[in-house]
């Protein structure tokens, strides 16, 4: 060929190349540049080569991008409740950029292609998309990749085995019931798309709100990015950039809504097992509580409660008189919760069923036909919470329990579980209006079903509902505790746990539990002494175990173990002030209640080492170390500051590791220095009044602190018209001061003397109150209670407490 020809020939086959490459960009089709820009007020919308794309600050801290193919669809969540705030935001633009300042970030929209940087105010960069990859389709799943810092860590991300930094790990988002689940199996049953990213002293959230299966990969295979991506629907993510994690925490519990306080007594000890099969059954174990002095708030019914497993009816042969009983109960100061599954038996007569059917409330096939699956009552319909009618018609149902005396449900099997653990895609769901199908709703099913049963309950009862749940979305927080299904008991379960619940608690949700002692198998008596210690430390504090093991109540393992096991269950009704206030720190700013170090110590490498990830601390000033029931020696390490040992007063200093010796009868256990730790006098269930002293436990320290403590009523929902009482107390060193604030709210303390128990401060400090000396006494005491023979040194004064504020000199 001539050259000429030749090259013209190569110049065309190269032009066509490119002109291809603009036209068919591919399998992975990338956001790619913006090509128009408008803003209404403070939002962005920028059309790019193959999206439409909407930028909104959402708060002066938490900024929202969404990006869809075609049109952006209708903004509906089940999780994010907030609309969003006035952020101050001002937004420019040049050739490059359109930049977004707020007083909390400042984010740069790339032009040439679509990219999103956001920076700290004072310009150090704290998330930026990977340039080259950003955000793309491969077909209907959507996927953005965000650049990896260097030494960046990840937290959070729900109900996820692991470790506590996710660096290096992938996991994905599909609600299953995950029976004889291990450290590494995934998805278990919950799905919270919601991580925290920690790197160079900064930190930030990132929550996806998209309910389809999920993926998320933090460095795993890879050293460039971050990713998350999902089956379906928009990508739809909220940066939150709070300077520290309990900021961060606060955000994204506003954006997701959080816990309401639950009724006090379900802080209280619960028992149950699989199952309790007849009335006599359940007053046996009550009865037997109450003898051997055993303190419990609750008992909970599991499925055999039930005619054939069917929800909303009773075994009349084995509970001829469900109303007769829980008032049985009550009169021993326990409240009974039940079980109840989404499968609802397929069976004409059956009431609850029939009155499904003609309420329409059954999910269908594509032909209309209803979707039958098989649980524990045989072949079921599952309703469709998604829809209101669905959730209507629950919440009716629901109302007998609460008309039969019960206080608490108990919401299972709702990932959903059906025989086979496969259920069909092209099942239809409501959505609220949004008809899909459950590839978007599965992941959304419990957190919808538990909104119905919050709602049923409330409306029957007026009362503050218990709510537990094993499935749940993010949002959950809103309406139930969550505790973390079926686990197995051995050493490494009881500690992956521990992480379980504090990864959740890094994840919005702070009412959370285990199943203590084990459900698969049986304990030894060391594991059950070991997982009952700890169990008093979280937030939900209940027994349980599986059908075909051995007995687990707390006389069942010898009376070393029973006394040991009382001490600690004990101890938790005497620390409920202090837990309560937890509670209500939880509800108010989303801190969690069991919080991983990460918390309080973000930025020290240590507390995410494996000897310590586990550690964590409970409410604001407990530190609990768990350790194998088997090992006679721990690693500890006590973060920067000075600590207590819980039990004797021994001084810790924070910042350095240490070898622990461990005692099988002791939970290790320590406190904060500038603790402010109200107790009260041991009762056997909170439907006892304790004596009318609160027991004020104030260990010494160099900085300044203080506690707020919250009472109410327990039960009602009073506090939100101002019936509460509440005070900031403090300690000032600098100082020499101990004050009291003014109480807050209508409610009047039970408690109509405080006692104050000084740790640290000699045998006989000098006390002032008003220019007067009081009159202080040198004493000992025994945390753990009677049986504990280590005592700490404290000295001890009784004082009044009025309404008005005060404060104490030493
Ligand atoms: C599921 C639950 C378990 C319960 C059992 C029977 O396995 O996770 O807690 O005991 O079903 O209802």
């Amino acid at each position: 060929m001539h050259k000429k020809a030749a090259s013209l020939a190569l110049g065309l086959v190269f032009s066509s190349w490119l002109l291809t490459a603009a036209a068919a960009p591919g399998p992975v089709l990338p956001v790619g540049a913006v090509q128009a820009v408008s803003i209404q007020g403070q939002q962005l919308r920028l059309r790019t080569e193959h999206a439409q794309v909407e930028i909104t600050p959402y708060s002066p801290t938490v900024l929202r991008v969404r990006i869809a193919r075609q049109a952006l669809g209708p903004d509906h969540s089940y999780a994010v409740v907030a609309k969003p705030q006035a952020a101050g935001a001002s937004i420019s633009q040049d050739a490059q950029e359109i930049v977004i300042r707020t007083s909390g970030y400042t984010a740069r929209i790339a032009r040439q292609p679509f990219a999103v940087a956001v920076y700290s105010p004072d310009g150090k960069l704290i998330n930026r998309d990977e340039p080259g990859l950003g955000s793309s389709w491969i077909g209907e799943e959507v996927a953005t990749y965000k650049s990896l810092q260097e030494g960046e860590r990840f937290l959070g991300l729900g109900e996820k085995g692991g470790s506590l930094d996710r660096r290096g790990s992938a996991y994905s988002n599909w609600n299953t019931d995950a029976f004889r689940y291990t450290n590494e199996t995934d998805p278990l049953y919950a799905t919270i798309p919601f991580y925290i990213g920690v790197h160079h002293g900064l930190a930030y959230g990132l929550f996806f709100d998209n309910s389809y299966r999920s993926d998320f990969n933090f460095g795993a295979s890879n050293r460039r990015f971050a990713s998350f991506s999902a089956q379906g629907g928009e990508m739809d993510y909220y940066l939150i950039t709070d300077p520290d994690v309990a900021g961060i925490l606060r955000s994204y519990t506003w954006l997701t809504g959080r816990m309401p306080l639950p009724p006090l007594w379900s802080l209280g000890y619960q028992q149950n097992r699989y199952s309790y099969m007849s009335e006599t059954d359940v007053m046996r174990v009550a009865h037997t509580l109450r003898e051997k002095r055993i303190p419990a708030d609750g008992i909970t019914l599991d499925i055999h409660y039930m005619d054939q497993y069917k929800v909303f009816t009773w075994d009349r042969q084995r509970f001829p008189d469900p109303a007769g009983m829980a008032q049985r109960l009550a009169a021993l100061g326990l409240k009974l919760t039940v079980i109840v599954d989404p499968g609802v038996k397929q069976e004409s007569g059956y009431a609850s069923f029939e009155r499904g059917l003609a309420k329409d409330v059954y999910v269908k096939y594509p032909d209309g036909s209803p979707y039958s699956g098989e649980v524990w009552p045989g072949w079921c319909f599952f309703p469709d919470f998604t829809a209101a009618k669905g959730r209507a018609w629950w919440a009716n149902e629901v109302g007998a329990y609460a008309r039969a005396g019960v206080a608490g449900l108990w919401n299972d099997m709702n990932e959903i579980s059906t025989w086979g653990q496969a259920m069909p895609n092209n099942l239809l769901f409501d959505f609220d209006g949004q008809p899909t199908t459950h590839r978007q709703a599965r992941n959304v099913y419990a957190l919808n079903m538990t909104r119905a049963s919050y709602e049923g309950m409330k409306a029957a009862t007026g009362q503050r509902p218990f709510l537990l749940t094993r499935s749940g979305f993010a949002g959950t927080q809103r309406y139930s505790a969550l505790w973390t299904g079926d686990n197995t008991a051995s050493d490494s379960h009881m500690l992956l746990g521990v992480r379980l619940l504090n990864s959740l608690g890094l994840s919005g949700l702070a009412f959370t539990g285990m199943d203590i002692g084990g459900f698969i198998g049986s304990p030894s008596q060391g594991l059950y002494a070991r997982w009952m210690q700890l169990g008093a430390f979280t937030p939900y504090f209940r027994n349980h175990s599986g059908y075909d093991t051995k007995a687990a109540e707390p006389w069942t393992f010898g009376e070393d173990v029973l006394n040991n096991v009382r001490s600690y269950i004990n101890l938790r009704y005497r620390l409920l002030p202090y837990l309560y206030a937890a509670f209500h720190e939880a509800s108010s700013s989303g801190l969690p209640v069991m919080r991983s170090l990460a918390i309080d110590y973000t930025h020290d490498a240590h507390v995410y080492a494996r000897d310590f990830e586990n550690q964590y601390l409970f409410g604001p000033s407990l530190l609990v170390a768990p350790f194998e029931s088997t090992a006679r020696f721990g690693k500890l390490y006590l973060p920067a500051g000075a600590w207590y040992d819980f039990y004797t007063d021994a001084a810790h200093a924070g910042g350095r590791e240490q070898l622990l010796e461990l005692a099988p009868t002791r939970l290790p256990v320590f406190v904060k220095a500038g603790a402010i730790i109200p107790m009260q006098s041991q009762i056997q269930s909170t439907a006892e009044q304790p004596a009318p002293t609160l027991v004020l436990h104030l260990y010494r320290g160099e900085q300044a602190s203080s506690f707020r403590y919250y009472e109410d009523d327990g039960s009602s929902f009073a506090y939100e018209q101002g019936g509460y009482y509440a005070r900031s107390i403090g300690m000032d060193p600098a100082r020499r001061q101990i004050s009291f604030g003014a109480v807050e709210g209508r409610y009047d303390s039970r408690f109509t003397r405080v006692e104050l128990v000084l740790h640290g401060f000699g045998a006989a400090p000098r006390l002032q109150r008003d220019g007067q000396e009081l009159a202080v006494t040198a004493g000992s005491a025994a945390m753990l209670g009677e049986d504990q023979p280590e005592r700490a040194a404290v000295a001890r004064v009784v004082i009044d407490h009025p309404r008005t504020a005060f404060s104490i000199t030493y």
